[in-house]
């Protein structure tokens, strides 16, 4: 395996907004890496401790029976009794439990990733988190790798690009083909609107016999999610996809490398324009996610050594 390149940082010369974040970011990240064991253990209990996730972060008929009321994390308003119907699409068995990855690899959507030449060592590793149904061909490979184990998919972009699956749903099936047989994770309770077509999801992927498993993130490790990053400081209406699969990779993992985490619009070395994903420039919504805190945080657990980002290209 071939060493990240080691580009030397220069100052920003464009991005008028986030010149004084990408200086500092710059400055933490031109620290030479190392892992520290002792921060990544300490880490990683606090967060079990508080959000348990190998046991609780997916729904499953173990962790939540036949009658136990769901609450909605994005509308704490909103409950759901689990009948007999819901239970059914639950999981059957644990997914994580005492199960932990030697190396992981969450890959956000960030158009850093594009030309980094990081898709060999994403695929290297064990176990390979996706955000969104990122594509993952017609030359992407090369950056982003092909492997998953498990995705992500926002009910906004069933809504958008497959019409909420009302309507003809083969396009949805075929392009779920690249992801394999890895787990496909809905947020299904997290707001009212996301149940139907999480659903309809499931529904589609076992009518069409699609390899990949559907599973409902739970909305109770969710919350408890969003209670551990206000405690650490983290303000932000709604966590991002990215946040919350690297807090779960942290409990799944031992060490763990992100990729594609850049919210800047210039690149940190080349200082070229980036476009918001790898795949389209399609915008974050500033009014939901707090996306350069959060990466400050994701910084900050860099430089303890308790996770590795990946700004640079990979050969
Ligand atoms: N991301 C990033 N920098 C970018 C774009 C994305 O760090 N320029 C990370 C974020 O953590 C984000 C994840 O990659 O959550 C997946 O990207 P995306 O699909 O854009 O997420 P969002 O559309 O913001 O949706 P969500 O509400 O699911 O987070």
């Amino acid at each position: 395996k071939k060493p990240e390149k080691k580009n030397s940082p220069q100052s920003p010369a464009s991005c008028k907004d986030c010149r004084e974040d990408i200086k500092k970011a710059l400055q933490l990240y031109s620290q030479v890496w190392k892992k520290d064991d002792d921060n990544y253990q300490k880490f990683r209990s606090q967060l079990s401790h508080k959000c348990h996730g190998l046991e609780k972060a997916i729904l499953t008929q173990t962790n939540t029976p036949l009658g136990s009321k769901l609450v909605y994390d994005g509308e704490k308003k909103r409950t759901l009794q689990v009948n007999k119907g819901i239970f059914s699409t639950f999981a059957k068995e644990p997914l994580f439990s005492n199960k932990t990855w030697h190396t992981c690899a969450v890959v956000g959507n960030g158009g850093i990733v594009a030309n980094s030449s990081c898709g060999k060592t994403i695929d290297s590793a064990q176990f390979v988190i996706r955000c969104n149904l990122p594509p993952l061909s017609n030359g992407y490979e090369k950056h982003v790798g092909v492997r998953t184990n498990l995705v992500t998919a926002n009910p906004s972009i069933l809504l958008e690009k497959y019409a909420a699956l009302n309507e003809r749903r083969r396009s949805f099936v075929e392009n779920l083909r690249s992801y394999g047989d890895s787990m496909l994770l809905l947020p299904a309770f997290s707001y009212g609107r996301n149940t139907p077509v999480s659903l309809r999801a499931l529904y589609t992927i076992e009518d069409f016999k699609s390899p990949i498993r559907p599973v409902f993130f739970n909305p109770a490790y969710l919350q408890s999610l969003a209670v551990f990053w206000r405690s650490q400081g983290l303000k932000a209406a709604r966590l991002s996809t990215g946040i919350i699969m690297t807090s779960l990779a942290l409990e799944l993992c031992e060490n763990l490398n992100l990729y594609g985490f850049w919210p800047f619009s210039i690149h940190p070395y080349s200082l070229q324009d980036l476009t918001n994903h790898y795949y389209d420039d399609r915008k974050t919504k500033v009014k939901v996610h707090a996306m350069p805190d959060e990466f400050n945080f994701l910084l900050r657990l860099h430089s303890q050594g308790v996770l590795r980002l990946h700004l640079g290209d990979c050969e």
